[in-house]
């Protein structure tokens, strides 16, 4: 048998505060933090917020809304992506921002995304046909990703 070893990289940059980003990623990642005032998170006390930017320039907010029943609950990216998709279903989603807060404070660390709000990315990336752009922010340092490929390696998108 033959065996060939291979390895995946991914690429993203960092920033230090989001005073370094570029005005439209700022916009954005400001959205996000407002957003995390709607999160209603009784159980974890994890107040998310997202907000995706639409192709027609719009910006859409979500939050986690959690629930007794906790499968019910849903996170602050499909919240944020959902509504958008559901709401103005001709626009690609072209870049989404996440933040989370605990006790009022922002997160020092990025929110990275869970695997089901990735693969709903994944999804509407491809409805979308151009990459969307994901920017995870934190107090200490916020990550940027060009596409969600970059977050989601072997993306399942074959049906
Ligand atoms: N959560 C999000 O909304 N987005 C993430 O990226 C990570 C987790 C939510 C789900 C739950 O309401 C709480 O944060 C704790 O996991």
């Amino acid at each position: 048998t033959v065996m060939t070893s291979k390895e995946i990289k991914i690429a993203y940059l960092e920033y230090e505060s989001i005073d370094q980003l570029d005005p439209a990623d700022k916009e954005l990642a400001e959205a996000a933090i407002k957003a995390t005032e709607g999160s209603y998170a009784p159980y974890s006390k994890f107040n998310v917020g997202a907000a995706v930017r639409l192709d027609n320039g719009l910006i859409i907010k979500g939050s986690n809304q959690e629930n007794a029943a906790y499968p019910s609950g849903t996170c602050a990216e499909r919240t944020a992506m959902f509504y958008a998709a559901a709401t103005y279903p001709d626009n690609a989603i072209t870049d989404i921002a996440v933040v989370a807060s605990q006790n009022g404070q922002i997160c020092e660390n990025p929110a990275t995304p869970c695997g089901a709000c990735r693969q709903v990315m994944a999804q509407y990336q491809t409805k979308g046909g151009r990459p969307m752009s994901i920017l995870l922010v934190g107090s200490g340092r916020i990550w940027k990703f060009s596409k969600v490929d970059d977050i989601l390696p072997l993306i399942f998108d074959s049906i």
